[in-house]
């Protein structure tokens, strides 16, 4: 699998930042999954924390690990979430939600007191939108809603975005967590992400979308050999 080693290495760098008594928003995907195989690790050893999934992947995986979970309605704070993410730009601005998951990821991502975003450095770019952005859609009315989409994309400069449904293996289009449907958006460049977050934040119908413009806080670029970590 490519990647595989960087992305270990920056999930072990991510352990730097986890003590113990915390509760922990545990993200999704392939690179979150080294660290929550790390935390299972260390509470085998001793540790003392409390995970958040966020998704119901995330969940299963915890779960099968032994990874003690609360749910987030129990939940008081969240000391650190630790996710991936699909791009990160030189300012910790994000696109997620390649694995669906964003709308998790973004209430549990701001309800913390620290992001840390692990990734490997093929998520490194200079402008974000090269990955298709997702956009989470409530089912009733997503045609409209896609037709809105776009043109707030436009709105925020965005040269003839396109739009498809995310389909799942079923061919139909694929339901998240939340039960709601998924658009990604190509956009080749998003020249103002702040701008195009809030359009679409605007949008009736969208439930939430991948921009992270200011959950994040500590980037981990893993490397063959170790991690870069940048703090903002
Ligand atoms: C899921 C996400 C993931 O964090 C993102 O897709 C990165 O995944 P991976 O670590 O497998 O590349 O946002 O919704």
């Amino acid at each position: 699998m490519a990647h595989e080693l960087e992305k270990e290495n920056a999930a072990d760098a991510a352990m730097d930042y986890v003590e113990d008594g915390m509760t922990i928003g545990l993200g999704t995907g392939s690179t979150a999954k080294f660290f929550v195989e790390n935390l299972a690790e260390e509470i085998a050893d001793g540790l003392m924390i409390k995970g958040v999934p966020t998704s119901e992947q995330t969940r299963q995986l915890a779960e099968s690990l032994g990874v003690p979970l609360i749910d987030i309605e129990q939940v008081d704070r969240i000391h650190l979430t630790v996710d991936g993410a699909d791009e990160v730009d030189a300012s910790a601005q994000l696109i997620k939600g390649g694995g669906a998951a964003l709308l998790r990821e973004k209430i549990i991502a701001n309800a913390s007191d620290l992001m840390v975003v692990i990734a490997d450095p093929s998520k490194q770019v200079e402008m974000l939108g090269q990955f298709p952005l997702p956009v989470e859609v409530t089912p009733f009315g997503y045609t409209i809603t896609a037709k809105q989409v776009y043109d707030a994309l436009c709105r925020a400069g965005v040269l003839k975005p396109r739009i498809d449904v995310r389909a799942g293996p079923d061919h139909q289009p694929l339901v998240t967590d939340g039960g709601n449907f998924i658009l990604d958006c190509q956009c080749g460049i998003i020249p103002d992400a702040p701008k195009a977050a809030a359009l679409l934040a605007h949008v009736p119908g969208v439930v939430e979308h991948g921009l992270f413009i200011t959950n994040c806080r500590v980037v981990i670029i893993g490397s063959e050999d170790g991690a870069t970590v940048f703090e903002y």
